[in-house]
C-alpha cells in the first residue's frame, strides 16, 4: 500500500525511479523569464466593468489564462482550503483510500500519477484526489470525513468557486455577446473538485509533474500554494511560467468553452514542473456542464456575426469519453 502514493514512498532519495524519467524532449527544459510575457493579472475589484470584460476577453483570445485578484473569496478559506488538502495528502494511505469509496459509483478518486496509471509507462511526480461537486449538495454524504472537516471547509470553498465561477462567465459572456446567464444552467451543473500535491523532486529536470494537456472543461479555476512555482502555459511554442501571487486565482479556458465560442476563446496547453525543495499543493475547480449538454457554437455567436460553427456538436459525455480514450487533440476531430 505504501507503494501507491509517492507522497508515501518518497523518502528523500537522490535520484528518481526510471520510471519517471521522461522523455529527453518532454523534460522541462528552458522557461521564459517572466519579464518577457507574463499571464495578465487582472483585478475584479476596481475599475469599470466594460474595462474587466476587455481585459478578460484580450486574455481569453491570446493566452487562455489569466490570474484574478481581489475576487471576493476570502483569505482565510483560500488558507483553509489549501490545508486541508494537504492534511488530505498527509494521512495514512488506507485513509485516503477509505475517504474516497463511499461512493458506489466510484466517482471519487484518488490516484498516484495520472487517471491513467497503468497505460501510461513513463509516471508523473504527484498524487491527486478529485471529487465531483455539484452546488446542490446532493453527493456530500460520499465526501471524506477525514480531515475532520473537509465536508465544511470543501463545501464552502465550492460553493465560492461556482459564485465566482459564474461570475467570470457571466463577464465573458458580455464580452462575447451572449446573454448574461447562458452558462448558468446545465453548463455549469457538474463541478468538480480536485487536489493534487507535488512532492519535492530530487530530479526536476528529468520529471514532470503534470504532462502538457488543455482541460475539457467549461472554465477551471486553479489556487496554488504560495511561493512554490510549478504550473507552467504554452504561448507561441514557449512555456511562460504561471508565477503565484497571493490571494490570486489562476482562471483557464477550457475545451469546451473553445467551442461553445467558436473557437474564439482559447484552451490553450499547460504542465506542471517539480522542484526539490518544498512540496506544492494545487486545488482546483473544473467547470463541467451536465454529461447530457449538448457542446456546440452558441446559435447567438453564429447568427450574430454571420459565419458558420467550426465546430460539430457533441454531447459532454461524449466529449469527455473521448477526450481520456483520444487525447487532447479531441476537439480537431469536431472540425
Ligand atoms: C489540472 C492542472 C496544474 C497544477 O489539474 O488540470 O493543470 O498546477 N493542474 O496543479
Ligand atoms: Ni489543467
Amino acid at each position: 500500500m505504501n507503494q501507491m502514493f509517492l507522497s508515501s514512498w518518497n523518502n528523500g532519495d537522490s535520484s528518481v525511479p526510471p520510471s519517471y524519467v521522461q522523455l529527453p524532449e518532454n523534460r522541462p527544459g528552458k522557461v521564459l523569464s517572466s519579464s518577457h510575457e507574463a499571464i495578465p493579472v487582472i483585478d475584479l475589484g476596481g475599475g469599470d466593468r466594460a474595462h474587466i470584460t476587455q481585459q478578460i476577453l484580450k486574455a481569453s483570445e491570446e493566452y487562455g489564462f489569466f490570474q484574478v485578484i481581489n475576487h471576493g473569496v476570502s483569505q482565510d478559506l483560500m488558507d483553509q482550503t489549501l490545508n486541508i488538502f494537504k492534511e488530505f495528502h498527509a494521512m495514512p494511505p488506507q485513509d485516503k483510500v477509505n475517504e474516497c469509496s463511499k461512493d458506489p459509483e466510484g466517482s471519487f478518486k484518488i490516484y498516484t500519477s495520472g487517471e491513467n496509471y497503468k497505460k501510461i509507462s513513463i509516471h508523473f511526480w504527484k498524487d491527486s484526489l478529485v471529487h465531483p461537486c455539484p452546488p446542490s449538495g446532493e453527493n456530500l454524504h460520499y465526501w471524506p470525513q477525514k480531515p475532520s472537516n473537509y465536508r465544511e471547509i470543501v463545501g464552502s470553498y465550492t460553493r465560492e468557486m461556482n459564485k465566482l465561477s459564474l461570475e467570470i462567465l457571466e463577464i465573458m459572456c458580455e464580452g462575447l455577446g451572449l446573454e448574461a446567464r447562458y452558462f448558468c444552467g446545465e453548463l455549469s451543473e457538474n463541478p468538480s473538485v480536485a487536489s493534487h500535491i507535488y512532492p519535492p523532486c530530487p530530479e526536476p529536470s528529468l520529471t514532470l509533474g503534470v504532462s502538457r494537456h488543455r482541460d475539457p472543461t467549461i472554465i477551471t479555476i486553479l489556487l496554488q500554494d504560495k511561493e512554490v512555482e510549478g504550473l507552467q502555459v504554452l504561448k507561441n511554442g514557449e512555456w511562460i511560467g504561471v508565477y503565484p501571487i497571493p490571494n490570486a486565482f489562476v482562471v483557464n479556458i477550457g475545451l469546451l468553452l473553445q467551442i461553445i465560442s467558436n473557437g474564439r476563446l482559447v484552451g490553450v496547453e499547460h504542465r506542471a514542473v517539480t522542484n526539490s525543495r518544498i512540496a506544492r499543493t494545487s486545488v482546483v475547480y473544473f467547470v463541467y456542464p451536465s454529461f447530457e449538454s449538448i457542446i456546440e457554437p452558441a446559435q447567438a455567436l453564429i447568427k450574430g456575426n454571420n459565419t458558420q460553427p467550426i465546430y460539430k456538436s457533441i454531447t459532454c459525455r461524449e466529449f469527455r469519453t473521448n477526450f481520456y480514450q483520444k487525447g487532447p487533440k479531441v476537439e480537431e476531430d469536431l472540425q
